[in-house]
């Protein structure tokens, strides 16, 4: 009898959160301590080839053209939850890349992932439901949870101790509402402090966990309001506030975890100072120093001229808001 082979490509983007999540319920289930929002991208892709192969000994990972051994441990772990769910112990080859820096806070945790998760369902013909899908993405990366849907995107972080109430689901797509988003890049390096880890040093030690907890049910009802509403003043106001109440919560870490550089500093300036003078425009930022502008599509011209006039940003990314995870490509 001749081996089955399984293989599927898949692809996702990387999403941006508005109302952020930092900080877990549970860390073997990855299960958020709360909501989250989110937009999905449409410009930075993760593309990711997996193929399951009866005579491969172990998992062989690529990760951006690279044998790299943390990488293929966590591949590796994630892979397991679908062997178990298909009743199977078949290795897999699998060939990831990103078109965009990874691991420097532009979310290609999220991205690769929910492009992971959904190869691995369509390869192995697990026929998941979105929500599942969903759920076991959330397994590898919280907001991969997230990428597995397109638009605007909406993160439950559930009750259940078995996490299956937590995933995502979409709240309006992408044409709905059509934003864009620009990106400063400040800075290439790959940040000291992971999300993973951070967020872990935050619950422990950060005197202001609990209020954050506390906070983000208010914040995510008005983002969800403002976005249904196309209200961009309230989601500006709120997501702002979520970002930095995250920031805060970052700071007060032991040791603090500062995220920013000076040029992300300029870009808060800057960007605050545009929307009083009346362009559409609020900034978020994430466990990086790249500072990410939200803004209506007929301002985002303006937006990237100011930002890179700022010293310090290296180059600036325009993107729109894209779909979720798809497959390209598949045998199964
Ligand atoms: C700051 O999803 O990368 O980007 O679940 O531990 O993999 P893990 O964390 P991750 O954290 C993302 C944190 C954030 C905010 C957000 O995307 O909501």
């Amino acid at each position: 009898m001749t081996s089955p082979i399984w293989q599927a490509t898949a692809q996702a983007q990387p999403n941006i959160a508005l109302v952020k999540y930092w900080g877990k319920r549970d860390d073997t289930l990855n299960l958020p301590a709360a909501g989250s929002l989110s937009i999905t991208l449409d410009a930075l892709h993760t593309r990711t080839t997996l193929r399951f192969d009866e005579t491969l000994a172990a998992d062989d990972v690529l990760f951006n053209g690279q044998h790299d051994d943390l990488q293929t441990r966590k591949i590796s772990a994630f892979l397991d939850l679908f062997r178990t769910h298909a009743g199977i112990a078949t290795r897999a080859s699998v060939e990831t890349a990103n078109d965009f820096p990874t691991g420097a806070g532009l979310a290609s945790s999220a991205s690769g992932f929910a492009a992971l998760a959904l190869a691995a369902g369509r390869a192995l013909q697990l026929q998941l439901p979105p929500h599942a899908l969903s759920v076991l993405a959330r397994r590898g990366s919280g907001s991969a949870a997230r990428s597995v849907f397109g638009g605007f995107v909406e993160m439950t972080a559930g009750t259940r101790d078995d996490g299956e109430d937590a995933f995502a689901s979409p709240l309006l797509n992408a044409a709905a509402w059509p934003l864009t988003v620009v990106v400063a890049i400040t800075s290439r390096a790959v940040k000291d402090t992971s999300s993973r880890v951070g967020m872990d040093d935050s619950r422990r030690t950060s005197p202001f966990y609990r209020a954050w907890v506390a906070t983000a049910n208010a914040d995510l009802d008005a983002a969800r309001e403002a976005v249904h509403g196309r209200d961009f003043a309230r989601l500006a106001e709120v997501s702002e506030a979520s970002c930095l109440a995250m920031h805060a919560v970052m700071l007060a870490t032991r040791p603090g975890l500062i995220y920013w550089n000076a040029a992300t500093v300029e870009c808060i300036h800057a960007l605050r100072a545009l929307r009083a003078g009346g362009t559409g425009v609020f900034f978020t930022i994430d466990a990086g120093p790249q500072v990410k502008a939200v803004c209506l599509p007929e301002h985002a011209e303006a937006v990237a001229m100011a930002l890179r006039t700022i010293p310090g940003v290296a180059e600036t990314m325009v993107s729109g808001l894209g779909e979720g995870a798809r497959i390209i490509e598949s045998d199964a």
